[in-house]
């Protein structure tokens, strides 16, 4: 399986998800978290998962890690991770070639354990290596994190850490898992901007050092200027853009990809979080005719209200819309 890059060339695809859905039974009918969603992740790349709360952002990652609850139904047309259909077994890969990194560290981390202990727990799980060989690992791992004094460090709790630095021990733990799919959810949320850019360039140069392949969820459109090669924009549950991050950046082709933007204070997509724009998603239980987007759509046509729109563009650049010059 190939993936579409930035380049326009094709790179060797890690993750190929067609169709995903999952549904959660409610007092109030089943909620949609996620209708249908696609994915095409190649190997080495940052992707972007961007789109508004409530839009299944965090329910497509724990699809993908295995952790639904349990009553959710998760279905898909094609869920592949490095060529193998993980439809049942998503699971089995949490913690060996998938981990995640959530937007609270402090929560991740035991309290009462030191870093050290809670390295060794991650290490004694995945290899059978002696202690001092795994002391060495830990050290090492939380070096490459950027860690100063990773020694000591060791010896160290969370509470005793800086958020950034717990972030830090949090991503070596992934690293410890052997892991080379990172699922980092909202990462920097709990980070002043400063820190935040700090964690961001870290994860560049793991991807880059180690050849880890990231999807970063995100709703803050710096996140995806300063460190995502490709992107998927959502709406509704529903995958509705993907492209190059700068191209969505630039010149979106689907409606809520260019309103979001258009609706940024200063219409500048750097350093801003996504803007409300006018009206709300539609309610997860809700039925869906034609396109999700025409009630808020600027360019709505009467079929947008009946028929689901077709898919458009090819390479790397898709989007789902009836027109076919959707954005400026
Ligand atoms: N355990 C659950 N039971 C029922 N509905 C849920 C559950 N978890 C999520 N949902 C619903 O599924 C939809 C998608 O939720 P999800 O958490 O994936 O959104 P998100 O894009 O990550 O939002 P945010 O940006 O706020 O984190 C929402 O409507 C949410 O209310
Ligand atoms: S299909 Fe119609 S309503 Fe939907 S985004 Fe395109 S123009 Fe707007
Ligand atoms: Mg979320």
């Amino acid at each position: 399986m190939r993936c579409a890059t930035v380049k326009g060339a094709s790179a060797v695809t890690l993750l190929e998800i067609q169709g995903l859905s999952v549904t959660i039974p409610s007092a109030l009918g089943p909620v949609q978290a996620v209708r249908s969603i696609d994915l095409c992740i190649a190997r080495g790349e940052i992707h972007g998962l961007i789109g508004e709360s409530g839009c299944g952002k965090t329910m497509t990652g724990m699809a993908l890690l295995g952790l639904t609850p349990a009553y959710a139904q998760v279905a898909a047309r094609v869920i592949e991770f490095d060529g193998v259909d993980i439809s049942n077994s998503a699971a089995d890969l949490r913690g060996r070639r998938i981990a995640l990194i959530s937007q609270d560290p402090a929560a991740a981390l035991n309290p009462v354990l030191t870093i050290g202990r809670q390295m060794d727990d991650v290490l004694r799980t995945h290899s059978s290596n002696s202690k001092a060989h795994r002391a060495a690992t830990a050290v090492a791992l939380l070096a490459a994190t950027g860690l100063a004094d990773a020694p000591q460090l060791m010896k160290r709790y969370p509470h005793q850490l800086s958020g950034g630095m717990q972030q830090r021990v949090v991503i070596a733990q992934a690293l410890a898992t052997g892991a080379d799919f990172l699922i980092a959810d909202e990462p920097t949320t709990a980070l002043d901007v400063t820190v935040g850019a700090q964690v961001l360039a870290l994860l560049r140069k793991l991807v880059v050092d180690r050849g880890l392949t990231v999807l970063m969820i995100t709703h803050d459109m710096d996140v995806v200027a300063a460190v995502c090669d490709r992107a998927t924009v959502l709406y509704a549950g529903l995958s509705v853009e993907t492209g190059p991050a700068s191209a969505i950046l630039t010149h979106p082709r689907h409606p809520y990809a260019a309103a979001l933007l258009a609706a940024l204070p200063d219409a500048a997509p750097r350093g801003q979080r996504l803007a409300a724009i006018g009206g709300q998603i539609p309610p997860s239980t809700e039925t869906i005719s034609g396109c999700a987007f025409s009630p808020r759509c600027p360019a709505v046509m009467a079929l947008c209200h009946t028929m689901s729109p077709p898919a458009r563009g090819a390479g790397n650049h898709r989007w789902l819309c009836h027109l076919a010059q959707c954005a400026p």
